[in-house]
């Protein structure tokens, strides 16, 4: 590819991630593969929250229970993917990707989600619990944004 041909290209890749973490695009919900703890390829479905294109670094939340996080903490290079079918268009990022520790940072995130994605950090179990062992629990209203990790990977 020809440098200005690249350039174009990024642009509209850079333009592309922040429609996405700004309002709901075929990229908001992307797909992070981290490495597992036994070594085999770990994926699933993960919103894009926001995106600094100067950092060139993409945000997400979860819980920090959530078996990713641990694979993070590990092993921190990740791979991202995403495709638009309306555009017929595929992102793929290799990245290393980090856990936001900062209390402050994490209580910024909490405030800004609605309730219905605050409700998802109630869950007594943590995120990937096999289905059976969490049928008979309730929820907990504890202080889930304790338990809010906010990664970024940049890529
Ligand atoms: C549409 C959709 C969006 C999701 N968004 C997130 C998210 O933003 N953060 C997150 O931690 N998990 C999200 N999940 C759940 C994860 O895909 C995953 O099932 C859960 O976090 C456990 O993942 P882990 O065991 O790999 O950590 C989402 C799932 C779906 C289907």
């Amino acid at each position: 590819m020809i440098p200005s041909a690249r350039g174009d290209a990024l642009s509209a890749i850079w333009l592309t991630l922040q429609d996405a973490a700004e309002r709901r695009t075929a990229f908001t919900a992307m797909q992070l593969a981290t490495i597992g703890a036994t070594a085999a390829p770990q994926i699933r479905t993960i919103i894009l929250r926001r995106f600094d294109q100067s950092a060139g670094a993409l945000f997400f939340i979860s819980d920090r229970r959530a078996p990713k996080v641990r694979d993070i903490l590990k092993n921190p290079n990740v791979a991202l993917a995403g495709y638009d079918p309306g555009s017929n268009t595929q992102l793929r990022m290799e990245g290393r990707a980090s856990v936001v520790d900062d209390e402050a940072a994490r209580r910024d995130v909490w405030a800004l989600l609605r309730p219905p994605t605050r409700k998802m950090f109630d869950a007594p179990l943590a995120p990937g619990t096999p289905m059976e062992a969490g049928l008979e629990s309730g929820h907990l209203a504890a202080a889930a944004w304790s338990r809010m990790a906010r990664m970024s990977a940049a890529a």
